[in-house]
C-alpha cells in the first residue's frame, strides 16, 4: 500500500510516520510537507534512507503539485495544517489558506487520483468547550460550534472532507482527537513549553486562572487510533479518539511537569488569558472502541514522565527549534 501523509514533518506527522513504518514496513509513504515553521525533517532522521520512504515539499494549496504527487498513492492521512490556536489569533489568514483551502485542493486531488480512502485528522476543538464541573463529554454527535480561528478552519475543513463524501462519493474518514503530548511537540505548545521552558531555568507561562481543562492523549494512542480507523472505520464515519485523563486543568499539568523535574511552584507565572479561552474539553471515545477495539493505552502520568525525560534528553533538538522564528514569536506572544 502507497500512503500520502501530509504534514509528516509536524508533530504528530511525523510520530506517525515513524509508527508506521516500524508496524507496515511493506507499506510506502511520500511525506508531503510544506516546511513551515512547524515542520522539521530532523523528526523523520531514522527513516529517511528507508526505500519506502520519500520526501516531497510541497505547499497543499498548489494544486498542480498536490495532483502529480498523488499519482499511484492508495491511501491519503492528512495531517498538515496551521495548528496553534494562539498563532491564529495573531494572524488567521494563514488558518484558512491551509486548512480550508488546502484541504480542499487534497479532496480534488484525491478525486482525480481515485484514492482508495482519504482520512481527515481534525480536533475536538470543532465542538466549542464544555463547562467546568460537568461531566460532559464531547463525541461523535456533538454540535459544531468552534471558537478561534484555528478551530473555525478545522470545522470548515470537517465540513468539506463531509460534503466530498456525500457529493462525489470520495472514501472519507475522519478522526477528531484531544490534546496530543510526547517527543518532537514543537515546544509553543503547553506541554513542550512547559518542559523546555523549566529545563532552561525559565517560567511556566499560565494563562489566566489556570483552570482550564484538556483531554490529553499520548501520540502514540492518536497514531493507533488512525490506524485503526484506516483498518476497520466504516467509510463516510467519523471517530472521536481521546485519553485517559480525567480533568486535569493546565495547573495541575505545570505542576507535574516542576514535580518531575524537581523545581519548586515559584516557576509558574501567571500571564494575559487567551481571548475566546475555550474552558474545559473531555472526549467520549465509546464508539472507537466498540467499533474498532480502540483505546488509548498510555497513563497520563506514566508518559507524561517519559516525555520529560525525552525532552531532557533530545535538548539539541528542541534548543535549534527554540532558537530560530520562534523567538519572535515569543516576544510577541510573552513580552520579555
Ligand atoms: P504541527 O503544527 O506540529 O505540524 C503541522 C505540519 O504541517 C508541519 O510539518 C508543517 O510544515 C505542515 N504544513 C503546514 N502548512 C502546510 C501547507 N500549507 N502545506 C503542506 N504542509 C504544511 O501540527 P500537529 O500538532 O502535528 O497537528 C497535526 C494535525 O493534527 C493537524 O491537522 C491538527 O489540527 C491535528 N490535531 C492536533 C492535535 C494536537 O494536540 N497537536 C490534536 C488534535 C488534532
Ligand atoms: P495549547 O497547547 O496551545 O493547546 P490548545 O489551545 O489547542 O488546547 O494549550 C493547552 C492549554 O494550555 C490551553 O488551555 C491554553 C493553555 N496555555 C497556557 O496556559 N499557557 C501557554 O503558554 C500556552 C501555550 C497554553
Amino acid at each position: 500500500m502507497k500512503l500520502f501523509v501530509t504534514g509528516g514533518a509536524g508533530f504528530i506527522g511525523s510520530n506517525f510516520i515513524l509508527y508506521w513504518m516500524k508496524t507496515h514496513p511493506e507499506d510506502q509513504i511520500v511525506n508531503f510537507d510544506k516546511l513551515t515553521y512547524a515542520g522539521n525533517l530532523e523528526n523523520l532522521k531514522e527513516v529517511e534512507k528507508n526505500p519506502n520512504y520519500s520526501f516531497i515539499r510541497g505547499d497543499i494549496c498548489d494544486v498542480l503539485r498536490v495532483e502529480s504527487a498523488m499519482q499511484g498513492v492508495d491511501v491519503v492521512v492528512h495531517f498538515a495544517a496551521e495548528s496553534h490556536v494562539d498563532r491564529s489569533i495573531m494572524e488567521p489568514s494563514s488558518f484558512v489558506m491551509t486548512n480550508v483551502v488546502g484541504t480542499q485542493v487534497l479532496l480534488d486531488g484525491a478525486l482525480k487520483n481515485n484514492i482508495k480512502r482519504f482520512h481527515h485528522v481534525s480536533t475536538d476543538e470543532v465542538f466549542g468547550q464544555l463547562p467546568l464541573d460537568s461531566n460532559e463529554k464531547f463525541d461523535e454527535s456533538s454540535l459544531y460550534d468552534p471558537r478561534s480561528p484555528y478551530s473555525a478552519s478545522k470545522a470548515a475543513s470537517d465540513h468539506l472532507v463531509r460534503a466530498y463524501y456525500h457529493t462525489f462519493g470520495l472514501p472519507i474518514t475522519i478522526t477528531n482527537c484531544s490534546n496530543n503530548f510526547g517527543p518532537y511537540q514543537f515546544p509553543e505548545k503547553i506541554i513542550a513549553l512547559a518542559i523546555t521552558n523549566v529545563i532552561e531555568d525559565k517560567k511556566i507561562p499560565i494563562y489566566g486562572d489556570g483552570l482550564y481543562v484538556r483531554d490529553w492523549l499520548y501520540v502514540e494512542d492518536h497514531c493507533r487510533g488512525i490506524d485503526m480507523v484506516l483498518g476497520k472505520g466504516k467509510v463516510g464515519e467519523t471517530y472521536c479518539l481521546g485519553g485517559l485523563t480525567e480533568d486535569i486543568n493546565n495547573l495541575e499539568v505545570a505542576k507535574k511537569i516542576l514535580r518531575l523535574l524537581g523545581k519548586s511552584e515559584d516557576h509558574v507565572s501567571f500571564v494575559k488569558d487567551r481571548p475566546g479561552h475555550d474552558r474545559r474539553y473531555a472526549i467520549d471515545w465509546t464508539k472507537s472502541k466498540k467499533e474498532l477495539g480502540w483505546e488509548p493505552l498510555h497513563s497520563f502520568d506514566e508518559w507524561l514522565a517519559l516525555t520529560v525525560k525525552w525532552y531532557q534528553k533530545n535538548k539539541d533538538w528542541w534548543r535549534k527549534v527554540k532558537s530560530g522564528e520562534y523567538k519572535n514569536y515569543y516576544k510577541k506572544q510573552y513580552g520579555d
